[in-house]
């Protein structure tokens, strides 16, 4: 049986980094997906395939520990993929090796929640395979446990709405409800490599919050203001309050020493040109940026390839995990 599941990436309107510590953040899912096509093998091996993550391939024997001995920059998405098989054959008690081919719609490792994506889509095609349905509930808490464990910090943001999709509002520890918009916004995503890794900067939040505890937990308390307002914008459809906050936010996300001259530069560009708001989304140390420009795409494109970013266009969608062909072979 050959089988393909899809999850999408997403963008963080308001509220990264805050959300680890408890507080609300906006967050939705795009058009740009990751695929994980899955196939049982009669042995006990995985056996990963991911040519467009710029991965030539990797196999591994599960035994009791499922251990990867890989030196690449790919090495990062793969934790997620080997965690994500260890926790789902706990879960379901079972376990075979696969034939896993992962092929992606957006740069990996840049914010866009790919990780979460590789995770989640993962889960569900090993269950399934083995004949395991599980809920998207089941889907979610199980994503999360894998990237706690991956990164040894992580809100359940990002699997939260690589499973569900949609634009959520996330209150960890309670739950998320579902937005939705009057409109479509006029958004931009500027990419620029990034060299760290989310867990790497989650840890970097984490010693400057230790070292000066009042003041940083401020800074989470506005950015988590931010996000109940902007809850409140996107409800009312003010797409100016909408900039407006995404502006704040990526100050006080500069502030906490996430962003990059290049991201700055992205941030600024776009802005140039007439973007009403533009901010960092993600973890930071590069990645990307998310530019709100209503009638000015074009401009802001130009203007984040100008100062050396990729522009891309995207839109949001309410899509999340998704199965596609079941083949029985
Ligand atoms: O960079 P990404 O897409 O992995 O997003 C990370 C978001 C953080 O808030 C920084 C971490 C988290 O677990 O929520």
């Amino acid at each position: 049986m050959k089988v393909t599941f899809s999850a999408p990436g997403k963008i963080t309107i308001f509220g990264e980094h805050a959300v680890v510590y408890g507080r609300p953040a906006i967050v939705g899912s795009i058009d740009k997906r990751i695929y994980v096509t899955m196939e049982r093998r009669n042995d006990n091996c995985i056996k990963i395939l991911a040519e467009d993550l710029s991965f030539k391939g990797l196999s591994i024997k599960i035994g009791d520990r499922i251990e990867v001995e890989a030196n690449d920059r790919i090495l990062e998405a793969l934790k997620y993929i080997v965690k994500a098989i260890e926790i789902a054959s706990e879960y379901i008690n079972e376990k075979s090796g696969m034939n896993i081919s992962i092929s992606s719609e957006m740069p990996v490792g840049a914010g866009l929640g790919t990780s979460a994506a590789i995770t989640v889509a993962t889960l569900a095609a090993y269950s399934y395979i083995l004949g395991h349905e599980l809920s998207l509930n089941e889907i979610a808490k199980l994503g999360h446990t894998v990237e706690l464990t991956v990164q040894g910090i992580a809100s359940p943001m990002d699997t939260t709405i690589s499973t569900f999709g949609g634009l959520i509002y996330l209150m960890p520890n309670v739950g998320f409800e579902q937005l939705s918009l009057n409109n479509e916004l006029d958004l931009i995503l500027g990419h620029v490599k990034r060299d760290e890794s989310t867990a790497k900067m989650v840890k970097k939040v984490r010693e400057i919050k230790e070292r000066n505890e009042k003041i940083i937990e401020m800074i989470m308390s506005s950015i988590g203001a931010i996000a109940e307002e902007g809850k409140w914008a996107i409800i009312k459809g003010d797409v100016e309050k909408l900039g407006l906050l995404m502006n704040i936010n990526h100050g006080l996300l500069e502030s906490l020493g996430v962003s990059t001259k290049l991201i700055n530069d992205m941030v600024y560009a776009s802005r140039n040109v007439g973007a009403i708001g533009a901010k960092l989304t993600g973890a930071g140390g590069g990645g990307c940026i998310i530019a709100l420009c209503p009638g000015r795409k074009k401009e802001v494109s130009l203007a984040i390839k100008l100062v050396g970013g990729n522009p891309m266009d995207f839109k949001l969608s309410m899509e999340g995990l998704k199965r596609h062909n079941t083949q029985l072979l």
